[in-house]
C-alpha cells in the first residue's frame, strides 16, 4: 500500500470516516463497525458525541459537512478509506427550512463526493463512499395511485415532493456521477489515462422508516412508529399525527445497520445497481397501535392526523421491492413485524427504560 505524507510530514494514517455520526444510524453503526473493523474509526458531528460513542471512536470532531475547509482540516492526517456519510436534516424539519436542508442535504454531499474523489485519486484506490438514501424520494400524486403501485422497484415514481427527498433523489445521482463520470472531459480523461474514473465506489441503501429501541428520531416524518412505541413503554400518551390506516414500510435499526454493512462489504462487482431499496414490513399506523397495545396494555394511542404531514406519508409508498438487494448482495430481512416487537423492541425498550429509573 502506498502511504501519503501529511502537511506535518506525518504518515497518514488509514481511517474510516462517519458523519452525523451522534444521530441514529451513527449510534448503532459505530458500535458495530468498532466491534469488527481494525481501521481507526474518525467521526464528525454538528454537536458534541456522547462518551459512550467517543470511546469507540480514534478521533471524534466537530465539524459542520458543509464546511469544505474543516473536513480538510480534519481528513489531513488520514487515508480515508470509507465514508459513511449519514449526515443529513430529515424531510419534516426540511419542510421548516428548505434552503438550510439543501445546503447540508446537497452540498455537504458534494463536500463528501469531492474529498473521495481526491483521496481516491491520491492513493490509486477508490475509496467507498456509502450513503443512506430514503423512501422519501418517492412520490404518488394520490392515495389511490399509492395503493395501485404496491411495492415499488428503484427506478418508479421518483417525484418527491418534500425537500428531503429531492434532496436525496439528487445525491443519489450525484454519487453515481463521481463512480461513472466526474471530470470525463478533463485532460487527464481525454488522453485516455483516466485518474478519475472509479477513483469513487457509491453504493447508497434506500432506508425505509427505521425504528430503534435505543434512540428517537428527531425531525423525520415516519417517526409516528417509533415515538408511538417509546411513549407506551413510558407510560406517556400519543398522539399519532396519521391516520390509522397510514402504511409506510419500515425496518428496525439493527437490520438497517446490517445491511448498510452488508452493502458496504460486497465485491463490487456483484452490484448491478448503485442505489438497493431495503425493507421488513409494512405496517399500518393502526396495525403497530394494536401491537403496542398488546405488549403495553395501558397504552394511551389516539390518532389525530396533521394534514400536512400526512400528505408527505400518503406520497410515500406502502411497500418496497427489494428484491435486487436480494440479488445482488444478499438483503434479508431478520424480522416480521411482530418479532420485532417480540425479539427485539419490546425486551431492549422495557430494559432501557427500567437501568434509567
Ligand atoms: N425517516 C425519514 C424521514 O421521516 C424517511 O426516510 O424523514
Amino acid at each position: 500500500m502506498r502511504m501519503e505524507q501529511s502537511t506535518l510530514g506525518q504518515r497518514r494514517k488509514p481511517a474510516l470516516f462517519i458523519t452525523g455520526a451522534g444521530g441514529e444510524v451513527g449510534h448503532g453503526l459505530i458500535t458495530s463497525l468498532s466491534s469488527n473493523n481494525s481501521v481507526d474509526i474518525v467521526a464528525s458531528d454538528l454537536r458534541d458525541l456522547d462518551e459512550d460513542l467517543r470511546s469507540q471512536c480514534a478521533e471524534t470532531y466537530l465539524a459542520d459537512v458543509c464546511d469544505r475547509d474543516a473536513l480538510d482540516r480534519l481528513l489531513s492526517m488520514y487515508q480515508v478509506k470509507e465514508i459513511y456519510h449519514l449526515a443529513a436534516v430529515l424531510s419534516t424539519r426540511a419542510e421548516l427550512a428548505p434552503e438550510v436542508a439543501h445546503q447540508v442535504n446537497v452540498n455537504g454531499t458534494v463536500n463528501i463526493l469531492q474529498i473521495a474523489a481526491e483521496q481516491g485519486r491520491m492513493y490509486g484506490e477508490p475509496v467507498k463512499v456509502v450513503f443512506p438514501s430514503s423512501i422519501a424520494v418517492y412520490g404518488f400524486s394520490s392515495l389511490a395511485q399509492k395503493t395501485e403501485a404496491g411495492a415499488v422497484s428503484e427506478y418508479e415514481y421518483c417525484k418527491p415532493r418534500t425537500m428531503y427527498g429531492c434532496n436525496k433523489l439528487y445525491c443519489e445521482h450525484l454519487g453515481r456521477y463521481y463512480a461513472h463520470s466526474y471530470r470525463q472531459l478533463a485532460q487527464d480523461s481525454v488522453q485516455g489515462t483516466d485518474k478519475n474514473r472509479g477513483v469513487v465506489d457509491f453504493r447508497c441503501v434506500r432506508y425505509p422508516g427505521l425504528i430503534s429501541a435505543e434512540t428517537i428520531p428527531t425531525g423525520g416524518t415516519s417517526d409516528f412508529v417509533p415515538e408511538m412505541v417509546h411513549a407506551a413503554a413510558r407510560g406517556e400518551a400519543y398522539t399519532c399525527f396519521v391516520r390509522e390506516d397510514s402504511r409506510i414500510p419500515f425496518m428496525t435499526m439493527p437490520e438497517a445497520i446490517d445491511a448498510t454493512l452488508k452493502l458496504a462489504a460486497a465485491p463490487r462487482n456483484s452490484l448491478s445497481q448503485i442505489v438497493y431499496n431495503i425493507a421488513s414490513f409494512s405496517p399500518s399506523a393502526g396495525e403497530v397501535a394494536e401491537l403496542v397495545k398488546k405488549y403495553f396494555p395501558g397504552a394511551d394511542i389516539t390518532f389525530e392526523p396533521d394534514e400536512r404531514r400526512q400528505v408527505i406519508v400518503d406520497s410515500w409508498p406502502e411497500a418496497l421491492d427489494c428484491s435486487v438487494a436480494e440479488n445482488d448482495w444478499g438483503f434479508k430481512p431478520s424480522y416480521t413485524l411482530e418479532q420485532a416487537f417480540e425479539e427485539y423492541l419490546v425486551p431492549k425498550i422495557i430494559k432501557q427504560y427500567e437501568s434509567a429509573t
